[in-house]
Formats: C-alpha cells, sequence, structure tokens
C-alpha cells in the first residue's frame, strides 16, 4: 500500500498549489482527481476559459467600433465562433499541461479517481470500478465548488445553462436572460453581447454586485447599460418555459407582485456557487459541516477530524482562486510545522469586463456599519493623461484611508486594466501603509496607475489634476 505524507484531494488552484508547496517543503505528495484534465473548474470552466472569450470578444468589439476612430481601417470583423472556441481551448490545454508539468517537476503521485475519506489517515480511490486505499499522515480537501441551482429551473448546458454550458454556445444566441447580476452574469454576459446577443439581466437585489462598493456597482451599471445591457433589478425568475421556439421566463418582483414573461433563446442561470463535498464520505468519517454545507475548519484549516484539512471554495471566504491558491500554501506551511497564514483582509476581487472591476478591502458601506471614521480621495479616469490621449476614460480610483491614522482600508477601481492596478493597493495594504505613502511614491508617467497616486493625494485634498 502506498503511504504518503499528503494527500491532497481536488487539483483546482487551492489543490495543486498546496501539493507544489507540501514538495517544496520536502513532503511525499500525492493528489487524487476524478475529472479527466487536472486544475479543477477554475481551469476547465472557471478563470481561464472565461478569460480568453472575453479577451477574443473584446477584440471583436475593438476592431468593430474602436480601430476607426485611431485611424485603422479594417473591414467589419466577422465572428468564427468555431476559431474562438478552439482559441478558448488551447488557452485551457496549454494550462492544464502546466499542471501536469508541475505535478512531474514536484514528484507529485496523480491519483485519478474519487477520493473518499475512510477516516484519520486513509483515502479511497475509486475509478472505473476499481479501488485502492492510500496510506497518508495527513488529508487536505480540495474538492471546490460546484453551481447553485434554482428551483424547478432544469440546467441542461443548451438553451438553460449555467457557467459552464455558457462557456460553450454553440452559436451566438439572439437574446440571453442573465439570472443574477453576480461576476458570472456580468461577465459571461459581456462575452455574448460582444458578439451579438441582446442581454438582460434579472438581479433578486436592488443592485449589482453585491459585496462590491455600492458607488462603483453604479457607476458599472450605468456603464454597461450604454453598451446595450438590460437590468431588471429587485426581480426573480418563478420558473421558466421550455417550447420549441424560445424560452418563457416568469418574473416576479422580488417583494412579490404581479409576473411578466421575458422571452428568451438561452436562460444562463448564475446566482451563486455551492460548496461540493458529494462523494468525500465526509459524515461517515466524522468530518463536521457549518450550516451551510461547507466543511467547518478552525483557524488552521484543521477540520473536526485529526489530520485532516479543508481549503478553497469547499470552506468559508470568498470563492477565489487566488484564497484557495494561498491557503493551499498556507495549509502546507502548517502542516510542515511552519507559520503558514492568509490575511483575508487583503484580498483583491477583480471583474473582467471592459472597463474592469477592482477592490480590496473594505467599501465604503463596511466602514460605515462598521461605525469606523474614514476619509474618501477620488480620481476619475476623465483626469489621467494616459487614460486620455487612449479615449479609455471611463470609470475612476476610490481610496477609503482611516479618518485617525491615514491608514488605507479599501481601495475600488472601475477601469481599464483595473485588475492590474489594484496590486500596488494591495501591497501598501500588506505593510499597513497610509493615503500619504502611496501619495509621495513615484509613480511613472503616463500610466494608469498614476490615477491611483493622485486619488491618494486626493485623500488630502491636494490632488494635482483636478
Ligand atoms: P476547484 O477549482 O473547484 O477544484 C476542485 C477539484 O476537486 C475539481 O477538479 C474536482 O473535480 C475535484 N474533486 C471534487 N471532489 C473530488 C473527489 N471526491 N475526488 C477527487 N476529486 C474531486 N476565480 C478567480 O479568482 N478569478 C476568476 O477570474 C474566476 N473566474 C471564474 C469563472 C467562472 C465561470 C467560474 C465558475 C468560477 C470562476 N472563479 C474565478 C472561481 C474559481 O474557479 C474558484 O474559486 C476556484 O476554482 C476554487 O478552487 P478550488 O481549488 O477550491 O476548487
Ligand atoms: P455571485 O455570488 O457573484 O452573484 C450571484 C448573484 O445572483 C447575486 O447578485 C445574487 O443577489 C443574485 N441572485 C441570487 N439568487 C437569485 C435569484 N433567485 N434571482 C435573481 N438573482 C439572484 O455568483 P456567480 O456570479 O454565480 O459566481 C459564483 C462565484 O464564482 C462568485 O462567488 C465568484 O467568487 C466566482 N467567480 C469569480 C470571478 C472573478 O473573480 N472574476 C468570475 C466568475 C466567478
Amino acid at each position: 500500500m502506498a503511504t504518503y505524507d499528503l494527500v491532497v484531494i481536488g487539483t483546482g488552484p487551492g489543490g495543486y498549489v498546496c501539493a507544489v508547496r507540501a514538495s517544496q517543503l520536502g513532503m511525499k505528495v500525492a493528489v487524487v482527481e476524478k475529472n479527466a484534465t487536472l486544475g479543477g473548474t477554475c481551469l476547465n470552466v472557471g478563470c481561464m476559459p472565461s478569460k480568453a472569450l472575453l479577451h477574443a470578444s473584446e477584440m471583436f468589439e475593438e476592431a468593430a467600433h474602436s480601430f476607426a476612430k485611431m485611424g485603422v481601417s479594417v473591414s467589419a470583423p466577422k465572428l468564427d465562433l468555431p476559431a474562438m472556441m478552439n482559441f478558448k481551448q488551447q488557452g485551457i490545454d496549454g494550462n492544464v499541461k502546466g499542471v501536469e508539468f508541475l505535478m512531474k517537476k514536484n514528484k507529485i503521485d496523480v491519483l485519478k479517481g474519487t477520493g473518499k475519506i475512510l477516516g484519520t489517515g486513509k483515502v479511497e480511490v475509486s475509478a472505473d470500478g476499481k479501488s485502492q486505499v492510500v496510506e497518508t499522515k495527513n488529508i487536505v480537501i480540495a474538492t471546490g465548488s460546484d453551481i447553485a441551482r434554482l428551483k424547478g429551473i432544469e440546467i441542461d448546458e443548451k438553451r438553460i445553462v449555467s457557467s459552464t454550458g455558457a462557456l460553450s454556445l454553440e452559436k451566438v444566441p439572439g437574446r440571453i436572460l442573465v439570472i443574477g447580476a453576480g461576476v458570472i452574469g456580468l461577465e459571461l454576459g459581456s462575452v455574448w453581447r460582444r458578439l451579438g446577443s441582446e442581454v438582460m439581466v434579472v438581479e433578486f437585489l436592488d443592485r449589482i454586485l453585491p459585496g462590491m462598493d455600492g458607488e462603483i456597482a453604479k457607476q458599472f451599471q450605468r456603464i454597461l447599460e450604454k453598451q446595450g445591457f438590460a437590468f431588471k433589478l429587485g426581480s426573480k425568475v418563478t420558473g421558466v418555459e421550455v417550447n420549441s421556439k424560445a424560452l418563457l421566463a416568469k418574473i416576479e418582483p422580488a417583494a412579490g407582485g404581479a409576473a411578466e414573461t421575458i422571452e428568451a433563446d438561452v436562460v444562463l442561470v448564475c446566482i451563486g456557487r455551492v460548496p461540493y463535498t458529494d462523494g468525500l464520505g465526509l459524515k461517515e468519517a466524522g468530518v463536521a459541516l457549518d450550516a451551510r454545507g461547507r466543511v467547518q475548519i478552525d483557524p488552521h484549516f484543521a477540520t473536526s477530524l485529526k489530520g485532516v484539512y479543508a481549503i478553497g471554495d469547499v470552506v468559508a471566504g470568498p470563492m477565489l482562486a487566488h484564497k484557495a491558491e494561498d491557503e493551499g500554501v498556507a495549509v502546507a506551511e502548517i502542516i510542515a510545522g511552519q507559520a503558514g497564514h492568509v490575511n483575508y483582509d487583503v484580498i483583491p476581487g477583480v471583474v473582467y469586463t471592459t472597463p474592469e472591476v477592482s477592490s480590496v478591502g473594505k467599501t465604503e458601506e463596511e466602514l460605515k456599519q462598521a461605525g469606523i471614521a474614514y476619509t474618501v480621495g477620488k480620481f476619475p479616469f476623465t483626469a489621467n493623461g494616459r487614460s486620455k490621449v487612449n479615449q479609455t476614460t471611463d470609470g475612476f480610483v476610490k481610496i477609503l484611508a482611516d479618518a485617525k491614522t491615514d491608514r488605507v482600508l479599501g481601495v475600488h477601481i472601475i477601469g481599464r486594466e483595473a485588475g492590474e492596478m489594484i496590486h500596488e493597493a494591495a501591497v501598501l495594504m500588506e505593510f499597513g501603509g497610509s493615503a500619504e505613502d502611496l501619495a509621495r511614491t513615484c509613480h511613472a508617467h503616463p500610466t494608469r496607475s498614476e490615477a491611483i497616486k493622485e486619488a491618494a493625494l486626493a485623500v488630502g485634498k491636494r490632488a494635482i489634476h483636478m
């Protein structure tokens, strides 16, 4: 029987990164994966395919609408959807191969099959009707999450789709009805709108992107509406009738009231994700779950069963690949006797639309609710030289700093490349930096990042270009 120091169940960004770090620390490691390819949701049906399609569809839209004004004259672009899907698949394959390479390089055994925890130190791996039991000193559960479903609306991944189906549609739908104005709805809604679909988003709450700073979300909604998105906020879809010609979605005000019917060709259900623990045998093994079905862990990622840890989407916290990765590193270090740690106050979030939305730390709403006195510095991209010459001036930077200490508590950006720009704020916040520190840091000219420096100057009411 094979014996290991660590067996990781699941090879998403949490699992494979944990395995690599554990191997670096001298452990003998195996990963268990039930999917045909490594990389989890993120590489196969999540971050990577969505970003490939966001990039390709943005190029398509730019070629159609932005090239001419820069004096680049091309004939109207034609969409070759199979080729675009092939571009997406090449991106997935390249990344999956990268993870396979990392497993080999770090001498990590890949056990293909479904992992089930039999108890402390024992994992059963089953595939094709056969099973083996491996012994291990430690187990990390990194089994990720699955789509949340809506009662009475059956996902067939052809016409009524989750994100997985929406990443592989065979033709551009005339009309898409998106249920949920969260990250998936706005990213994948953007992809299909750019390729020609009419997109309507139905959201239960009275705002889009719950959790993001409200002022940013408001401006984002206005920009998306200008791009052609239609929103029905404060509404819920109570059922979808499927007929041969169209899908008929019944929509009601969230608070109750008269229903209306909206026709669509594709309905995308994206109302969140739920932890995935099927087949792991957690109940029998004695691994406790919390009230929301997530594996319960202590501050050191330990579950209720000795020698069993859990990380990533299957535990509490934001369902983000980089959060899963950092937890993977931290738990490997803890198992190795080191002081692994994740700072949950400084986890950036990015929506990869055009413009992008990014955020780190507290929102204005959170500061208000916590009763923390704060100052605000804002700077619009309309006053940023680089954005002006590129004619990409939508959006602004917003910095929230402690009113007494000037320590930066939150940074929120809407604008082109906001997802790349947020990291200087994250580093600053890791070091407990102030708005004054940012304001006094020399920023290269002309860059969009100068808007961050200007917003920091604006905290002290001394922005130069405004
Ligand atoms: P997962 O990536 O879900 O991996 C879990 C793995 O465990 C899977 O491969 C599964 O097959 C395997 N598994 C499950 N049970 C077993 C078992 N019993 N035995 C063996 N194997 C098992 N996050 C970002 O940060 N940025 C993004 O841009 C982004 N885009 C996204 C776009 C979409 C459309 C979606 C759906 C998600 C996106 N996410 C994004 C979220 C991101 O994908 C997840 O946060 C991340 O994948 C979580 O990593 P994980 O390792 O916890 O789990
Ligand atoms: P989400 O939690 O971001 O958004 C779901 C939205 O659906 C919310 O606005 C919610 O209020 C709404 N909603 C819930 N029930 C509803 C109902 N019955 N009717 C109408 N609206 C309803 O979830 P989403 O978009 O499905 O994404 C899942 C997860 O994947 C996210 O938590 C995110 O962390 C991750 N993800 C991250 C990305 C990124 O980092 N760029 C990209 C895509 C996904």
